[in-house]
């Protein structure tokens, strides 16, 4: 017998047999969805070509705009979009069975949901996984998703189980470890990302439980964070505008003749959970603050004058030869041009989880940066910060992860099948 195909999702129409015609590929369409195979129309194809995207259109706005995203596009949704007032972070491991078949399962499955959820529909019924027995409860009939978008990602410890250890990119090599690190190894790593955001809280918990539910017998969850956002987004919780020197998103996104087409479109995100020691912080005279970062902090306007988006003059010095931006400051540490020119997309959200049990806040920010290569951007720069940045003295990495993000899915395709079909 010949292996069962391999799940093309564009060319899973509904036929007379449901056997396709066997190609290479190791799982059957029934053993996908189970024995549903009309469901496989319209996971795929069929209820999701709602936004008839032409090619160049990105189904997002770069931020122009805050209406909802479409799923589809030639990027994921939650890179280029604006941020939501809220954030859900999750990371999954797989299980030991997880092939390459049941791994372009889960993710048909998890495409599916998240093309509805993200318009406002519930999951199709006949996606739920073979031996499951939880089911949708209906939490969000008649909620609004309010601006819902699920990014997805894959680890570097992705791509061993489902036999794909030749395909992972070089780039999405583990992070190094850096001075002063203090990484909890369960709250962070992981072989799947999902980055759910949403104006509602409510939506980003209920959708988490669906992703969960739906991975039922591929993989668990191994950790998650929720973050938020100020008001108008641009404050962090140690009261600094944050974002202002921020490159164009798109220089974050994959593109040419050597990245693999899966990736196309695509980026790699680093994740770390940033601990604030606000109890010191808040107790430091302003003008220390600003010189730890090197902006003031009324309107974020660099220290060597002018308003937020002056550009900083970092050889300006005061009369006795003192530079106006410190030595040590975070932004000039940071700027790409003390880096090789790294670049990335920082979009990070605060978190509050309550109190440690020494008293202090549990608080920080859940730094989130968007890039072509960590190993050029993220990994230059937080080894020069974590050396000498000012701003670090009162910092704690808690927590690390980096991810590669496939590039956006068509109507009728799924999350990276460049991949698991390659
Ligand atoms: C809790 C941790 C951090 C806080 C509160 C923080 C805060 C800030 C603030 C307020 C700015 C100035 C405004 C702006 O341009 O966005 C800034 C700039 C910047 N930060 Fe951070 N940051 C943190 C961690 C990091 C880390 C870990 C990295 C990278 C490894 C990083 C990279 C940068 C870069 C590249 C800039 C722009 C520098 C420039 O070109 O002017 N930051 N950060």
């Amino acid at each position: 017998m010949p292996d069962p195909p391999v799940p093309r999702a564009d060319a899973d129409r509904p036929t007379a047999s449901d056997g396709g015609s066997p190609t290479r590929g190791r799982v059957s369409r029934r053993s996908l969805f189970g024995p549903s195979v009309g469901a496989i129309a319209a996971l795929a194809g069929g209820v999701a070509v709602t936004t008839a995207l032409r090619d160049g259109d990105d189904g997002d706005d770069g931020g122009a705009t805050a209406g909802p995203a479409a799923f589809h596009g030639p990027h994921q949704p939650g890179i280029l979009t604006p941020r939501q007032k809220h954030v859900r972070m999750a990371a999954f491991d797989l299980g030991d069975h997880t092939d390459r078949g049941r791994a372009a399962a889960l993710f048909l499955r998890w495409t599916s949901a998240a093309e509805r959820l993200m318009r406002g529909a519930t999951p199709d019924p006949r996606a739920e996984p073979p031996g499951s027995r939880a089911a949708e409860t209906g939490a969000l009939a008649g909620t609004d998703p309010a601006r819902l978008t699920l990014t997805f990602g894959l680890g570097p410890g992705f791509f061993d189980r489902p036999g794909l250890t030749a395909a992972r990119p070089e780039a999405l090599a583990p992070l190094p470890a850096f001075p002063d690190d203090r990484l909890d190894p369960a709250r962070g790593g992981g072989h799947l990302l999902a980055q759910i955001g949403s104006d509602d809280a409510f939506v980003t918990a209920h959708v988490l439980r669906t992703l969960q539910r739906l991975a039922h017998g591929e993989a668990r969850l191994r950790w998650t964070m929720s973050g938020f956002t100020a008001a108008d987004g641009r404050r962090n919780l140690m009261g600094q505008i944050d974002g202002t020197n921020n490159p164009d998103p798109r220089r974050a996104l994959l593109s040419g003749p050597a990245v693999p087409p899966w990736l196309v479109g695509g980026s790699y995100v680093v994740i770390r959970r940033i601990r604030m020691l606000l109890d010191h912080w808040d107790t430091l005279p302003l003008p220390h603050r600003e010189q730890a970062l090197g902006r003031r902090t009324a309107d974020g306007a660099p220290l060597t004058g002018g308003g937020e988006h002056t550009p900083v003059d970092l050889e300006a010095a005061r009369p006795d030869g003192v530079p106006v931006i410190a030595a040590s400051a975070h932004i000039r540490l940071a700027a790409p041009a003390g880096n090789g020119g790294a670049v990335m997309f920082r979009r990070g959200w605060s978190y509050h989880d309550g109190l440690r049990s020494d008293g202090t806040p549990d608080a920080g920010l859940l730094f989130t940066a968007w890039q072509q290569d960590p190993r050029t951007a993220f990994v230059p720069v937080q080894r020069r910060l974590a050396q000498g940045d000012a701003l670090s003295r009162y910092l704690v990495h808690e927590s690390s992860a980096v991810f590669a993000v496939p590039g956006g899915v068509r109507p009728g395709g799924y999350l990276a099948r460049d991949l698991l079909e390659g």
